[in-house]
């Protein structure tokens, strides 16, 4: 079972009054456990589209993903336990490394690391 698995993954996306924009066109990966994976690529090449549809926050258009053997459409909510999710904008807590970032992703996601802060 692989930690991340995209197949043919695709998004496009159709702002109200403009063209279709295709954001994310095929896109294959793997990741296994423990890896650390460097996603790069220039401004706009698609890459929060495909995090955000691999975390279960955007609906997948074409291909599939599993994260942790889940399907991401089929089971979000186990998707969902399995992960932690930082965003590109405003969703680190600049008080906590990296890793603890990840653990307290789906704390705050949950409203757990609200209530124990409280
Ligand atoms: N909600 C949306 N509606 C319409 N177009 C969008 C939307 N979100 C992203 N796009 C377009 O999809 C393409 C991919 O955007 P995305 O934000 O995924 O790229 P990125 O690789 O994360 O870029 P950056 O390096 O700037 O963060 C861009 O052309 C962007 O303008
Ligand atoms: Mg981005």
């Amino acid at each position: 079972m692989e930690a991340i698995l995209a197949e043919n993954l695709t998004k496009t996306f159709n702002p109200r009054g403009n063209k279709p924009v295709c954001a994310v066109r095929g896109v294959n990966l793997i990741v296994r456990r423990g890896e650390i994976f460097g996603f790069l690529g220039p401004n706009g090449a698609g890459k929060t589209t495909c995090q955000r549809m691999l975390t279960t926050l955007l609906p997948i258009d074409g291909g599939r993903a599993e994260i942790a053997g889940f399907d991401v459409t089929k089971r979000a909510d186990e998707v969902r336990r399995h992960i932690g999710y930082v965003g590109q904008l405003g969703g680190a807590d600049l008080t906590a490394i990296g890793r603890e970032n990840l653990t307290l992703a789906p704390q705050r996601a949950t409203g757990v690391y609200r209530k124990a802060a409280a």
